[in-house]
């Protein structure tokens, strides 16, 4: 096991395209580290780089003490598993795992030792004897990462490995994987465009946004303090509501958009040094989601929250909770990182209806909550958690980051 450290590495392709931009990223050594951002970000081409697949254009790459910048792929003792996974048809699943093994000229014990280990951690002793057209796709998959496994490499470097799985397998297998990686310590470097599967395997997560580190550091940090709109945005789903707002002091200070007034806790200020520059003047504010409940039937934890009466617009029942999409009296927020940061490239995610000059809003409530399309309810939120970007810069507002 080894940890992978990337100073300065940049990534310019043949006809200029800069895909990867002074990246510097550590990974400890028997870390998972996610890489996560929109199509075209550079995720590929910075695991690649690592792999030795693509040549670095400027920087260094360290795997374990050893700079690895010129060392081809065979000898920088790494495993990759890729989404295209290439099993070959003709061999049996014992002989696939063995495969790599015996071209390495391992003696033939310990080749056997190492199918039979890997195929019990993947449930796969049962099938070993069949061929890869006899397997479902969870278990051709589950055959590509035991390839990688019976190496017993430093590093696994892993591409979207769960991308031709269906939902419900995909799960299953992110299961299996963190097992895996409990079990094995292995330093793992996994890409992904999808933030939930970011999430849930990733020790620390490492958004990128047009070649550029935006964010490293725990699903949980990332998501209680995104230090941009774009990190903010991309991360989370539902996606975290925006709007175009102004700090405006009377009793205390409030948050002020569309016809609606939320005070802003003292806390809130101490948590955000620089946050009363602001008052008097703009800035964007994010609420997300799963902030919200419904004042009906919210618990006593919501004494004391401010109130948001809002008309229910759709509602999707989930349930152990409910989405409830209503409209805000204010226009959606078009700056550049929202933008971008709502382009996730993933099909399954239905476009927004059109609502001209009002924003739509998602409040994730519990399913206890009897809110139906075309009622009116109100909202509870803490608003200790409220979120607030500079207008101009898109930057979290009071983030360690930015200070
Ligand atoms: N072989 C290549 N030649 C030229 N441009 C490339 C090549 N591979 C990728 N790119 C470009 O580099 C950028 C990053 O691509 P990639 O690393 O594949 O992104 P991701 O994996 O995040 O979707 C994109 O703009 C892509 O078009
Ligand atoms: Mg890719």
């Amino acid at each position: 096991m080894a940890s992978i450290v990337l100073t300065n590495v940049d990534k310019i392709y043949a006809g200029g395209v800069k895909a990867v931009n002074g990246l510097n990223l550590e990974i400890k050594d028997g870390e998972f580290m996610v890489l996560v951002g929109p199509s075209g970000c550079g995720k590929s081409t910075a695991l690649r780089m690592i792999a030795g697949l693509e040549d670095i254009s400027g920087g260094e790459i360290a795997i374990g003490d050893k700079v690895v910048n010129h060392l081809p792929p065979k000898d920088r003792d790494i495993a990759m598993v890729f989404q295209n996974y290439a099993l070959y048809p003709h061999m049996t699943v014992e002989e696939n795992l063995a495969f790599g093994l015996k071209l390495r000229k391992m003696p033939k014990p310990e080749i056997q030792k190492r199918v039979n280990e890997a195929a019990k951690m993947l449930g796969l002793e049962t099938y070993l004897k069949r061929k890869p057209a006899a397997l479902s796709g969870g278990q051709r998959q589950r055959v590509a990462m035991g390839r990688a496994i019976v190496r017993e490499p430093q590093a696994f470097l892993m591409d979207e490995p769960l991308s031709n799985l269906d939902a419900k397998l995909r799960v299953s297998m992110r299961a299996s994987l963190n097992t895996l990686h409990e079990r094995l310590g292995v330093t793992t470097v996994y890409v992904t465009h999808d933030q939930v599967e970011a999430m849930t395997l990733g020790d620390r997560v490492c958004v990128l946004r047009d070649g550029l580190l935006q964010q490293v550091d725990t699903p949980q940090n990332l998501f209680d303090k995104p230090v941009n709109l774009f990190v903010a945005g991309f991360m989370g789903s539902p996606s975290m509501n925006f709007v175009t707002a102004e700090l405006v002091r009377d009793n205390g200070v409030s948050v002020r958009f569309a016809d609606i007034t939320l005070p802003i806790p003292d806390s809130a200020f101490a948590d955000k040094p620089g946050l009363d520059q602001y008052v008097g003047k703009k800035v964007i504010l994010g609420i997300r989601p799963s902030d919200f409940e419904d004042a009906a039937s919210a618990g006593n934890h919501a004494n004391g929250w401010a109130t948001l009466p809002v008309k229910a617009e759709v509602t999707e029942e989930l349930g152990s909770e409910i989405n409830v999409l209503f409209l805000i009296d204010a226009p959606p927020v078009e700056h550049k990182d929202t933008v971008a940061a709502a382009d996730t490239g993933d099909d399954e995610e239905a476009a927004l209806p059109l609502v001209g000059d009002k924003s739509l809003w998602t409040a994730r409530v519990n399913a206890r909550s009897h809110a139906r399309p075309g009622q009116r309810i109100d909202l509870v939120l803490d608003t200790h958690n409220l979120h607030f970007f500079d207008p101009t810069s898109g930057l979290a507002i009071g983030h360690e980051a930015n200070r």
